[in-house]
């Protein structure tokens, strides 16, 4: 018999998402005509735009040509692909070839947890996007489970709640290997200030420590001033990676297509290139984002292309505005929905996973327990503004009702 690897046994229960569709199914079985709104899961609902579609089409067309078919590419991601993230994204605060493209940010997440792997120790902001903690007990960075705290001793947790306006106090932080850092935040929809991401990467130069930031919703960002990027802090690129995706800005949440920088300065205690070994990593176990799928991305980066991409941003966030001004108006206390696309819903007096249930149960809206995201996203709610419009106005219609 095959013994089971002992790190999968220190997940606790199924990943986030498929536990709440499998509650989603479950009152459909049970109510079958229920209209049930998802709120949930950050997944986009808008069809893909014509420009970025007939890039899509024409690639598939070509492939079915002698002349324009290809097989294998550059484990890296394309050239002209590469480039043009450097350029139109990062304004050559990047190269090219430090540009690394994926087929997502969750995937690329998962191979640094195995290019760090299980000696490394982490932190990450509480709550957060279960990957970096679920990723990082599957390759074993956990240590020994400490009891009293009911927590490894290899991940520490970030505590960042509206008192501190969702910014740890880095201070009171232990050194780490790693720090997951993501803004604007999933889920709490709140974005770091230039102040705040120069701590950050003064507090990482201090501890020789590597911070994964995660910028997938960086276009979501509308207020001048706050930063898109780590790599806007003088500095950064010796001290981080930063890794993006496609999905929440052209709907390429099914068709998969991110990236990730890691800047060739970014080195270990030994002085050896992470860059060099993250190339190894990609070129052994990846064989690079589908190349069809690459010329949309970059026709996704065209002045067209661009066009299209800010209309979606500019749905969402309308339906993140919608879903706000809604909770507000109700006496609730909401945090994100501008520069972020998730609304962070404080409800009192309740266990997440109740407050879900209720509004699943009674008003067929699905939503995201906090405390799904970490200890700390207890007591709250996210709401997901991905959904299509007319779904929104009728959640919000239902939300008016009567009250939670
Ligand atoms: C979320 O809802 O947190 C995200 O959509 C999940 C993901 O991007 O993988």
């Amino acid at each position: 018999m095959v013994k089971r690897n002992p790190h999968m046994a220190k997940l606790s229960g199924g990943y986030l998402f498929p536990e709440i569709a499998r509650r989603k199914k479950a009152l459909l079985e049970k109510n079958p005509s229920a209209k049930v709104i998802s709120l949930g899961i950050g997944d986009t609902t808008l069809p893909l735009t014509p420009y970025i579609c007939s890039a899509l089409l024409d690639a598939a067309k070509k492939l079915g040509t002698k002349e324009g078919y290809s097989g294998y590419g550059d484990e890296q991601g394309m050239t002209a692909l590469r480039e043009k993230i450097a350029k139109v994204l990062y304004h050559g605060s990047a190269d090219s070839d430090e540009v690394f493209i994926s087929d997502g940010a969750k995937p690329d997440l998962g191979r640094m947890q195995i290019l760090f792997g299980a000696d490394a120790t982490l932190a990450v902001q509480d709550p957060s996007y279960p990957v970096y903690v679920d990723g990082s007990v599957i390759v074993g960075a956990t240590g020994p489970y400490n009891q009293k705290k009911q927590q490894y001793a290899s991940i520490i947790y970030m505590r960042c709640t509206p008192k501190n306006r969702f910014f740890p106090d880095l201070a009171a932080q232990p050194r780490t290997d790693l720090i997951y850092f993501c803004s604007p935040n999933n889920p709490t929809g709140a974005v770091a200030t230039k102040q705040q991401l120069k701590k950050l990467v003064d507090f990482a130069k201090q501890n020789r420590s590597i911070i994964i930031f995660d910028a997938a919703y960086a276009e979501y960002i509308e207020e001048k001033g706050l930063p898109k990027s780590i790599y806007e802090i003088p500095g950064a690129k010796e001290v981080a990676i930063e890794v993006n995706s496609f999905s929440k800005t052209i709907g390429f949440t099914g068709v998969r297509l991110g990236w990730c920088v890691v800047p060739k300065q970014l080195v270990y205690e030994d002085g050896s290139s992470v860059h060099k070994d993250w190339n190894r990593i990609t070129t052994t176990i990846f064989n690079g984002a589908s190349n069809l799928v690459q010329r949309g991305g970059l026709a996704a980066l065209d002045a067209e292309g661009l066009t299209e991409m800010k209309q979606t941003v500019d749905y969402y966030k309308e339906n993140a505005r919608i879903i706000k001004t809604a909770l507000d108006a109700l006496g609730f206390e909401t945090y994100g929905g501008r520069n972020a696309p998730y609304i962070w819903v404080r409800i009192k007096g309740k266990k997440s996973w109740d407050a879900w249930s209720e509004l699943l149960e009674q008003k067929h809206i699905v939503t995201t327990p906090g405390a799904g995201f970490g200890p700390g996203g207890e007591g709250f709610l996210r709401f997901s503004s991905f959904g299509r419009r007319e779904d929104v106005l009728l959640a919000v219609e239902r939300l008016k009702r009567d009250k939670l």
